[in-house]
């Protein structure tokens, strides 16, 4: 029988001691003497967030044996990654609410939430430094490279109708995927992993990545509750992403449409100047967008997408013997396509 209580929250409780400790090191990196630094970095990291990706590195070395107290470090790096991430993003994509509080650009300005960024970075290379175990500085360093190649590839690329189906998975694997597969990979290493495990788990998080980023576009449409970020941010800011893709693909006619619907000439023509460089977009063209995916079921073929990736990460981790936290991990990707479900109107 299907848990009423979610996987993440469910490792969270059988990985409480673990990530206590990993907590405690989170919070004691964020000091500084320079008060604004510390003001900032704890109004983003204390406002908590899901700290996915830190669960994944100790649940990975986990999965392997008793905790190693170097994962605690690394998990921390990890999120201390994420949330220099986040403070660059929310300023490349001009937004004003994360984790349900106004974004730090909001309160102190763009200036101040790059530098703080660059001072969380710097906190996590002081963590990575101090690691062992061999191969580790290399996976999370091309991690940190693809996230900036990621999202300079958005940037240039993801605010066109012309984005391929490729391209837009290239650059979720890039700024999102490769943080979980470092995430995880990095676990298993300290745990002691063959290389197969090692490559088990780097494809677990890849694909478990990959679906997340397409579930987080979806919720940009359709926010679950609790959201805590501003529904409409991609849409506002002219970002294509798979709904779009896929609704331009619909009206166009290169996907067919399930058999009662009736495509509109007016919906292409305007579709196609929403997402160029000039347009206006007004929350009357955002509900439109919504009412159109809605009626096209475009939330069906995104969720196809995604849950082809959380079956690869399922599958990912059948040569792992069955203890709860394997089968923990491999409840986590189809819990979030269910989530999804509940969210999005069929
Ligand atoms: C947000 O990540 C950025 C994306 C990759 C979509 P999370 O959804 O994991 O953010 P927090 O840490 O839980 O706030
Ligand atoms: C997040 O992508 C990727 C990184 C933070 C590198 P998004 O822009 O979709 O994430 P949200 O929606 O702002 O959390
Ligand atoms: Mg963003
Ligand atoms: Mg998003």
């Amino acid at each position: 029988m299907k848990s009423v209580v979610a996987p993440l929250t469910q490792l969270h409780h059988v990985l409480n001691d673990d990530m206590v400790g990993l907590n405690n090191v989170l919070l004691s990196r964020l000091t500084s003497d320079v008060p604004l630094v510390s003001v900032i970095a704890e109004h983003l990291i204390n406002a908590g967030g899901k700290r996915i990706r830190p669960l994944l590195t100790i649940a990975s070395q986990r999965l392997l044996g008793a905790l190693k107290e170097e994962v605690l470090y690394l998990g921390a790096a990890v999120e201390l990654i994420h949330n220099a991430t986040l403070l660059h993003d929310d300023v490349v994509d001009g937004s004003t609410l994360r984790r349900g509080q106004e974004t730090a650009n909001a309160l102190w300005g763009n200036t101040s939430s790059v530098l703080v960024g660059d001072f969380l970075f710097s906190r996590a290379f002081q963590l990575m430094v101090t690691c062992k175990t061999e191969g580790v500085l290399s996976v999370l360093a091309n991690a940190l490279a693809n996230i900036a190649e990621g999202e300079v590839m958005q940037m240039t690329q993801s605010h066109s109708l012309n984005l391929d189906r490729e391209t837009y998975l290239l650059i979720a694997k890039r700024k999102t995927a490769g943080l979980f597969e470092a995430a995880c990979t990095i676990g298993n290493m300290v745990g002691g992993g063959t290389p197969e495990q090692i490559r088990a788990l780097a494809t677990y998080g890849r694909a478990l990545g990959l679906a997340f980023q397409i579930t987080d576009d979806i919720f940009d449409y359709f926010p679950p509750d609790h959201y805590g970020k501003t529904p409409g941010d991609d849409f506002f800011e002219g970002k294509v992403t798979l709904p779009i893709m896929i609704l331009a693909d619909i009206l166009n006619g290169r996907i067919t449409p399930s058999d009662d619907t009736h495509l509109h000439l007016a919906d292409v023509t305007w579709l196609n100047l929403l997402f160029t460089e000039q347009a206006n977009r007004t929350p009357d063209d955002y509900t439109r967008v919504c009412n159109l995916c809605v009626h096209h079921r475009v939330f069906d073929h995104c969720m196809r997408v995604a849950s082809d990736f959380a079956q690869q990460a399922v599958d990912a981790l059948s040569l792992f013997p069955e203890t709860p936290i394997r089968l923990l991990l491999q409840e986590i990707p189809p819990y979030m396509i269910d989530r999804c479900h509940d969210v999005c109107p069929s």
